[in-house]
């Protein structure tokens, strides 16, 4: 915090932030990747006051809400295959902490119970929350290492990118790399594993690592073959962002569970959710004598006010144009960054849809990273709010993700804004770069 300095917004409206001292900045990063139709969408205020004059909050614990349950019939009409059945709590880590314990407690009572599969697989730079569960499953040194001592250990996968290939591997070939080395994994840990914890197609928070094609469907189908569950958490990729409703659907992929959050409410209320399949469900399905309920819950999971928005946000989502605008916007995106393609210390530029890292490199045959101290990923954001633009970089990837609903020419000041500020912020700090990178 010692050189934070504060950037206060008054309002905002559509993609734009306005600050108290009057000044007018993009957001870039869709308010911490949540926001989708912009913010002050005239459907999702009036959903949300509509609700106000009904009810704000009730509990679901033992009683429930109509727009609650309304929500519930939607998220189960549009998730894939037959996840029937949703758990609401207030945010992204909850949803994957709530399913890493169904996933657990699955085991433990289902019909022929496996008591011994206790333990998680989790990707190499997996991140899926700040909670102590799902911070156990992280693999970002930076976020994750200090807290060692107070986690559990999950069995580690590889990380399956496509920018670092394993040596002598092309892109080809990588999936079906990727998919061994999780096997083998499987092979070794299947009888304790309860669950490989996964996000689809992109690693958000690694820096939008992305996957090879194919990735998700070999792993849904080993998962299958070694009999363990698999967990997809969709809290980042969900809602659009991937140009299909939910990233899964590329590979045509059913998880056992489900986790959502952030574009839930269109980024307008916390929430998430953590959807099941049957088989899940009725493992839980007993007498309250036979204490087989899920033994967890949250003050205000389902909160109606959060609900509303929810419903008017996934409706908005339902018109067909709208994720044919994205994928056009996200080819849009890609022709502006192009001019970076060839860039000395640009080394990848990636991601799905709207979802894109430009990852910045001291150089690019090596694809080594700059040394910390330069703090070019942070110094290229602070340089875009002088180009009218909000980004927040992961390390030295500058991270690019808008609400769905940024028009056209917004699209092009983003990414005029940020070519502008990485060529600035080198061309300023050459020097002091070259020095540094000397001195590695
Ligand atoms: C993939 C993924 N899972 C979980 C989370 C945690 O969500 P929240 O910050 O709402 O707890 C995030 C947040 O960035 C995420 O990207």
């Amino acid at each position: 915090m010692a050189d934070y300095e504060p950037l206060v917004i008054r309002h905002a409206q559509g993609c734009t932030l306005t600050t108290t001292d009057g000044r007018e900045l993009i957001d870039g990063v869709a308010s911490l990747w949540c926001n989708v139709h912009g913010h002050r969408h005239p459907k999702l205020d009036a959903a949300v006051r509509e609700q106000l004059d009904r009810v704000a909050h009730i509990t679901t614990l033992g009683m429930s809400c109509e727009t609650t349950e309304q929500l519930a019939e939607t998220l189960v009409s549009i998730s894939p295959g037959d996840l029937k059945h949703v758990f609401f709590s207030s945010d992204g880590s909850c949803a994957v902490e709530s399913a890493l314990k169904m996933a657990f407690q699955y085991w433990q009572q289902r019909p022929n119970p496996k008591p011994q599969k206790t333990q998680f697989l989790a990707l190499g730079q997996a991140y899926h929350g700040d909670t102590t569960g799902s911070v156990s499953l992280g693999g970002i040194k930076f976020f994750h290492d200090l807290f060692a001592p107070i986690l559990f250990s999950p069995v580690r996968g590889p990380v399956p990118c496509s920018y670092r290939l394993p040596d002598g591997v092309g892109i080809e070939q990588a999936a079906e790399t990727y998919a061994g080395q999780i096997e083998e994994c499987l092979q070794q840990h299947h009888d304790q594993l309860a669950a490989v914890v996964m996000e689809p197609l992109v690693q958000g928070a690694a820096g939008m690592i992305t996957h090879p094609a194919g990735l998700l469907a070999k792993i849904r189908t080993l998962c299958d073959q070694y009999d363990v569950l698999l967990i997809v958490d969709e809290v980042a990729t969900g809602f659009g962002r991937t140009g299909k409703l939910f990233a899964c659907e590329h590979e045509q992929v059913t998880p056992d569970i489900l986790c959502l959050g952030k574009g839930l409410t269109g980024g307008y209320l916390p929430m998430a959710a953590t959807l099941a399949r049957t088989k899940i469900f009725e493992a839980f399905l007993a007498n309250p004598a036979d204490a087989k309920q899920f033994f967890h819950g949250h003050t205000f999971g389902g909160n109606p006010l959060a609900a509303a928005a929810a419903i008017a946000s996934i409706e908005l989502l339902q018109q067909p144009a709208l994720l044919e605008s994205v994928n056009a916007k996200a080819v849009q995106l890609r022709k502006r960054l192009n001019g970076l393609a060839e860039h000395p210390h640009v080394g990848d530029i990636r991601g799905r849809g709207l979802m894109v890292g430009i990852e910045m490199v001291a150089d690019r045959q090596t694809r080594s990273s700059f040394p910390s101290t330069t703090q070019l990923g942070r110094r290229i954001c602070e340089r875009a709010l002088e180009h009218g633009v909000w980004i927040r970089p992961l390390g030295d990837v500058i991270i690019l993700m808008p609400p769905l609903a940024i028009r056209e020419d917004e699209l092009a000041t983003l990414s005029d804004a940020v070519i502008q500020s990485i060529e600035q912020e080198l061309a300023s700090d050459g020097v002091n770069t070259a020095r540094l990178l000397s001195s590695r």
